[in-house]
């Protein structure tokens, strides 16, 4: 990637300030410890501990004026992590013909990628996605004649031979905290702490290995472009490399994530951002590159089945002061749409998904 290719520039108003990582600012940090004592907050009540109550209260500030924040000691076992990214790496340095052994393919979304768009520009990465279930197929719709009807199934490369036994103990340790995390919103949004689980029975969660090597033009291209999470939640591991950007809510400047280590970032998606019926908002972030450093980082995206019906939760709804603000979707669909158009446009404009 030495000459930049036309492709991965960015246009002028999207190109990234280069700043160094002192000058990295700050989403909300919150302290997880209050929930390792306890498996699940069902029954929660005022006379659980004020501990609780504080981050239940926490959350719902950060999920209403960032729709991001980190979390530090959260349970996850660090070499679970650890083991991942040492087997991410090692798969990303072998030759690319090998990588593409594993490449997604028009039949197959799932696997190997270097030539990702967002919003119509090249992102400065290579990436490789697994679903945390592998079941034989996955609908995105019931209905069996659907054109979209496609299957997802994880290709392991051969090498290296740790990779999907890391990535299967990775996936069960990040799946139990991002289903505490969705009990504290749900919480958090006045709900029962359960209220979200039945969503997800077939989920289809995945998880995404990032790889940004250096960036011989870190102002003109960008790792991921300008975006917002499609699913229901992110849990996000980074290496010590900064790059994260999160617009701002209240003036929309873009606010480098700080790098602590072993904590994870959090952002509500689209999902969330519909049963709450706008209260959290799925908010824009993008990834900046540098020009030293080759920057890792994984996110594991929270997500229903692709046959569910998306729409604002009833409980959140009131006809006369807080009428709902989408109509229902369903979500395989939505997906494809999406890729396409605008996500608020899509639903607030009504048009077929
Ligand atoms: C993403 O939002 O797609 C990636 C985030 C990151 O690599 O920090
Ligand atoms: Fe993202």
């Amino acid at each position: 990637m030495g000459e930049v290719d036309p492709s991965f520039i960015q246009a002028i108003e999207h190109r990234p300030k280069i700043i160094s990582g002192l000058e990295a600012g700050g989403i909300p940090l919150i302290d997880l410890s209050p929930l390792l004592s306890s498996d699940s907050l069902e029954g929660y009540s005022k006379d659980h501990p004020q501990a609780i109550l504080d981050l239940v209260e926490e959350i719902k500030a950060a999920c209403k004026d960032w729709g991001f924040f980190q979390i530090i000691n959260h349970g996850v076992p660090y070499d679970a992590l650890r083991r991942l990214q040492t087997a991410a790496k090692e798969f990303f340095d072998l030759p690319l013909e090998e990588k593409r052994k594993v490449r997604r393919d028009e039949e197959n979304p799932l696997g190997y990628y270097d030539t990702e768009h967002t919003k119509n520009v090249r992102d400065w990465k290579e990436v490789l996605d697994f679903v945390v279930v592998d079941p034989n197929m996955i609908p995105l719709s019931p209905e069996p004649d659907d054109q979209r009807m496609r299957v997802m199934n994880n290709k392991w490369p051969e090498y290296p031979s740790d990779l999907r036994d890391a990535c299967e103990e990775y996936c069960r340790a990040v799946e139990k905290l991002s289903f505490k995390l969705l009990e504290v919103i749900s919480l958090s949004l006045g709900l029962p702490a359960k209220r979200l689980n039945g969503f997800f029975k077939d989920q289809t969660s995945f998880i995404r290995l990032n790889h940004y090597p250096p960036c011989p033009t870190p102002h003109l291209a960008l790792g991921v472009g300008r975006h917002k999470d499609a699913g229901a939640l992110t849990v996000l591991a980074t290496d010590d490399v900064g790059g994260l950007e999160v617009k701002r809510k209240t003036d929309g400047e873009w606010i480098r994530v700080k790098t602590i280590p072993e904590s994870y970032i959090i952002n509500v998606g689209d999902i969330i951002q519909v049963w709450s019926n706008d209260r959290y908002e799925s908010v824009e972030h993008r990834v900046v590159v540098n020009s030293e450093r080759e920057r890792f980082s994984i996110p594991f995206v929270l997500n229903p089945s692709h046959y569910q019906m998306i729409k604002p939760l009833e409980e959140l709804v009131d006809e006369e002061k807080e009428p709902a603000r989408y109509k229902e979707y369903n979500l395989g669909k939505f997906i494809s749409a999406r890729k396409f158009s605008n996500f608020k446009k899509l639903i607030v404009e009504n048009v077929q998904i």
